[in-house]
């Protein structure tokens, strides 16, 4: 996590740096700085806590430099707070330094310098850079060689940005393992970890590869490999991405993202699936182009091939990946695995060149899901990524991706996102079962024109809003909820309850609703709500003698059960109700009041809803 940025011109860098910024903090928004030269003199100011707060702090300095660097951060070493706020300075402080990642062998660096002298003012792993780089350029007064003599030494996965008070005319960036973006303008050079914040001033684009260092000029970049060696690459042109930052008439992004679903969903299908009664099509030209932009590159031969899909997520992501694991399984018929991404570092991952893995990651950063494919990938798997970002890391390490269609998802709570990952799995699924012949063409009909309805039963279930919102807030002093589902919408109860304790910090779980009675139902009395996920379908009576174990321990009965259902309008205090549809496609629609459940009972509680406390919405640290 975290956000690196830079910019060199003639413009006041402040602006430009609070602007980039802006764009990244949903990356951390634990403290914010910049470091900036003026008349030769290298300055630091930073503040804990929001973006705002730096923000105030160079309204009353006011900097008139035209070079900088600025960070917003995510804790990993040391609390939040102004002295581990980034940038860092050497002990001379001529070099300032900000950071991306994790340097994992900082403490024996931080001893070798401290026995060497240097004095630490800080918790941070990145210090040690700043006092590494600082003696190494004591040996030539060579600031490339000097960082590269310092990479050398540093291990992780990290991105860097350096400025030197000796050096005003340029910016030196590092990437290992990381995404750097860096944005050639007219007579000026931007530098992010995200394309997006510097593509609100140019779309000419030069990404640094996975171990490279850049030296920034106002006229141009120079790329180097970690042996010096210098590297030669085009800047890229990305088409225009504006950030925009509106709420569009909504108190929160947060409530404005969960009502653009229905908008996500028939944007995302429209792109992959034409007509209901036409093939599903992954592959995606721009501008009439020929060369396919992205798309899945497999063969009908390849596809049929597959013995395993092997995915793995983080998060929500992952919840989505349970849920594609029911759908390839029940309309492929070929056995699925889902993974949670940081769980298989230091493991044997079992997979092969008759494996798909797939990696499902909103932001296309994730480190943990990005080690997992990569690994997958030596591995000899095929590969794809599911991901709202093309141009991410993600998208860089594997030829075949679905991207979904939601726009920025600016909440650090993923709601759109999710139902369009959900999708993604609908129509990968369609399309892998009828190039293997799993489905028949009639079915496949049945499934695609089911898919097509959704965004407009999405809209029925926001219509009750008013509703939902009432019935929610009875259960906003709860201690703890408790989420249960079976099948298809097991994984619903664990984003269900997800989204509540991120929203509101309600510690809530999620658990398959036949679980309950090996141990959960302990925690039950009268003080607690448990929200059951139950609609017609395979597991809906067995779903209901759950709930009805629930109910006898006295628990506040939660339903999501579809529209009618006499049975639970019987058993339940609250019903929130969805509109009648096959089981198959329930999670597209059953996620939907839980997530408006915890939007009402956080804003109710006054909490952050946008930017919830510890949390970061690209988790790019192991
Ligand atoms: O960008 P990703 O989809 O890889 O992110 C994965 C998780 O960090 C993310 O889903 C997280 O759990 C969200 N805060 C959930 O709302």
């Amino acid at each position: 996590m975290c956000g690196i940025v830079g910019y060199l011109g003639p413009a006041q860098a402040a602006p430009v740096l609070l602007s980039e910024l802006r764009c990244l903090e949903y990356r951390g928004y634990d403290s914010a700085g910049v470091a900036v030269i003026e008349d030769g003199q290298l300055s630091v100011m930073k503040a804990a806590g929001k973006l705002s707060n730096l923000e105030a702090l160079l309204l009353t300095k006011k900097p008139a430099a035209t070079v900088g660097i600025g960070h917003t951060r995510w804790a990993t070493h040391g609390v939040p707070n102004d002295q581990n706020a980034h940038p860092h300075m050497d002990s001379t402080g001529t070099i300032a330094v900000v950071h991306n990642g994790i340097i994992e062998n900082h403490e024996e660096l931080r001893e070798d310098l401290i026995k060497k002298g240097y004095v630490f003012n800080s918790e941070t792993d990145t210090e040690v850079v700043a006092h590494l780089v600082s003696y190494e350029y004591k040996v030539d007064q060579d600031l490339l060689q000097a960082i590269l003599r310092s990479v050398a030494k540093l291990q992780g996965a990290y991105a860097l940005g350096i400025v030197c008070q000796r050096h005003p005319d340029k910016i030196y960036a590092v990437n290992r393992h990381y995404s750097l973006a860096i944005g050639l303008g007219e007579h000026e050079s931007f530098l992010a970890s995200d394309s997006m914040a510097v593509r609100q001033y140019t779309n000419k684009i030069l990404k640094l590869e996975q171990s490279e260092v850049a030296e920034i000029s106002a006229s141009g970049a120079r790329l180097f490999d970690f042996d010096g060696k210098e590297v030669f690459r085009k800047p890229v042109s990305m088409e225009s991405n504006p950030y925009i930052i509106d709420k569009g008439g909504y108190k929160h992004f947060l409530l404005k993202e969960i009502h653009e679903q229905p908008l996500v969903l028939r944007k995302t299908i429209g792109k992959y699936m034409s007509h209901a009664n036409k093939p599903v099509n992954f592959v995606v030209t721009h501008n009439g182009d020929e060369t396919p932009s992205y798309g899945l590159n497999f063969t009908d031969e390849e596809i049929k091939a597959f013995e395993r899909i092997h995915i793995v997520a983080c998060g929500t992501a992952y919840h989505a990946g349970l849920v594609g694991k029911y759908l390839l399984e029940d309309l492929c018929s070929i056995p699925v695995d889902v993974e949670i991404a940081s769980e298989i570092r230091g493991r044997r991952m079992l997979v092969n060149e008759k494996t798909l893995t797939i990696a499902v990651s909103q932001s296309g950063e994730t480190a943990d899901t990005i080690a997992a494919l990569t690994e997958a990938k030596l591995r000899g798997s095929y590969t794809l990524g599911i991901t709202n970002r093309p141009d991410s890391h993600l998208g860089q390490i594997t030829p075949n991706l679905i991207v979904t269609e939601c726009g920025i998802e600016v909440s650090v709570a993923a709601t759109k996102t999710y139902v369009a990952q959900l999708t993604s799995f609908y129509l990968l699924a369609i399309y892998l079962a009828e190039v293997r012949g799993a489905v028949t063409p009639e079915r496949a009909l049945q499934l695609k024109t089911t898919l097509n309805t959704i965004p407009m039963l999405q809209e029925r279930i926001l219509a009750k809003e008013v509703e939902i919102r009432k019935s929610s807030l009875k259960y906003a002093e709860a201690h703890d909820v408790v989420f249960i589902g079976r099948g298809l919408n097991f994984p619903t109860a664990l984003e269900g309850a997800l989204k509540l304790k991120e929203l509101s910090y309600i510690h809530a779980s999620g658990y398959a609703a036949g679980e309950l009675k090996h141990g959960p139902i302990a925690v039950l009395d009268a003080n607690v709500p448990v929200v059951t996920v139950v609609v017609p379908g395979v597991v809906y009576e067995k779903t209901l003698s759950n709930a009805q174990e629930a109910r006898a321990r006295n628990a506040q009965m939660i339903a999501v059960a579809v529209e009618g259902d006499e049975q639970v309008a019987k058993m339940f205090d609250t019903v929130f109700t969805i509109p009648a549809v096959e089981e198959l496609f329930s999670p597209l629609l059953t996620v939907l009041p839980m997530q408006l459940m915890s939007y009402y009972i956080a804003d109710y509680l006054g909490k952050d809803v946008d930017q919830p406390r510890n949390l970061a919405k690209s988790v790019t640290v192991e």
